[in-house]
């Protein structure tokens, strides 16, 4: 059997786990045909020099049958996944805040686009949200959706540190976006419950309606008035189908399902109206993790 050949624009954190994913464990399904850059002068493994072209080349070339896009923002990324998309080749993206803006135009636009990797990191919760939202009335959507912050909460708290060190360390470890405010302003946690809450109802989220908070305003502090109080400080991402999304720092108490979830981890609690809370959690960023959920949409039929 022919091998499908992915053409991966973008080679950064994910992208670069992608290529390695697909060499280590689907290389007798898949190969990497090309991969598309911003800065060619960049220093890259020696193979990877050999398939580098322009993103535009890319998503038309012949010689690629699914497109892998992890490059983050809204343009160029927009246009050549609907270029894409027109060439009738699968697209996979891990890009949440495009998804999250363009939910209802890229849905009409039509054709295999594929997103798992935008939300939670390594959950499959897309693909879990989906199928429950056919089978049930979808009521509320929680989350920890950002891994970023939760590292940040859970070492501040841990450490006795406060937030810009972790901040560079979670950079460091490949978490936090190409601008790290999208994670510590609560922007990148809104988009992911934007997506959910678009699944489960059926329709784009207006984003400039939703009320946001992050991380800024969380000193040592609050985290020990918090402590005394036997509770934790989280920032939740939630929809529920009465009030819409909302992104807010919260003090769980203990015993919440989610005030546990430590470092980068991620955990959403799903409720319909047959199906009791559920509960996800696994690792929500990274390049291994989102890798896993790109390739997941790689495979799927
Ligand atoms: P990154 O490390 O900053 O890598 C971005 C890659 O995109 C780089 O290789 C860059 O090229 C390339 N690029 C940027 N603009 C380009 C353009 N116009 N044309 C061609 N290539 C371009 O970012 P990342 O962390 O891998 O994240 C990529 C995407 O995955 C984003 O949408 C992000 O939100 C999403 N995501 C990330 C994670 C995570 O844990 N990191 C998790 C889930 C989803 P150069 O190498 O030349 O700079
Ligand atoms: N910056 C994001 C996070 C990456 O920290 O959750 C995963 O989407």
């Amino acid at each position: 059997m022919s091998r499908s050949r992915v053409g991966l624009i973008g080679f950064g954190t994910v992208g670069a786990a992608v290529y390695e994913q697909i060499q280590t464990n689907l290389w007798e399904r898949f190969e990497v045909a090309r991969v598309a850059v911003r800065d060619r002068g960049k220093a890259r493994p020696a193979e990877i020099e050999d398939l580098l072209c322009d993103a535009q080349y890319l998503v038309q070339a012949d010689d690629v049958d699914i497109v892998v896009e992890v490059i983050g923002g809204i343009h160029p990324a927009i246009d050549l996944i609907k270029l894409a998309l027109t060439q009738g080749k699968r697209v996979v993206t891990a890009n949440k805040e495009l998804i999250a803006r363009h939910y209802d135009e890229l849905i009409a636009f039509g054709g295999d686009l594929r997103f798992e990797a935008a939300v939670a990191g390594g959950i499959p919760v897309i693909q879990v949200l989906r199928t429950l939202a056919q089978t049930n009335r979808i009521t509320s959507i929680h989350g920890i959706l950002n891994g970023t912050t939760n590292f940040i909460l859970t070492e501040m708290e841990t450490r006795q540190s406060e937030l810009e060190p972790i901040l560079k360390e979670a950079q460091a470890m490949g978490y936090a976006e190409a601008d790290p405010t999208a994670d510590v302003d609560g922007f990148d946690a809104m988009y992911k419950i934007a997506i959910l809450g678009a699944i489960a109802s059926g329709e784009q989220l207006d984003l400039e309606t939703i009320p946001r908070s992050g991380i800024r305003e969380i000193s040592l502090t609050k985290m020990r008035e918090a402590a005394e109080h036997e509770r934790r400080i989280k920032l939740v991402a939630s929809w529920t189908r009465e009030s819409g999304a909302r992104v807010t720092c919260q003090a769980l108490p203990l015993d919440h399902p989610l005030s546990q979830v430590d470092g980068v981890m991620n955990a959403v609690t799903i409720e319909g109206d047959f199906m009791p809370t559920l509960t996800l959690i696994g690792p929500g960023a990274g390049g291994r993790p989102t890798s896993s959920a790109i390739c997941g949409d790689l495979v799927a039929e």
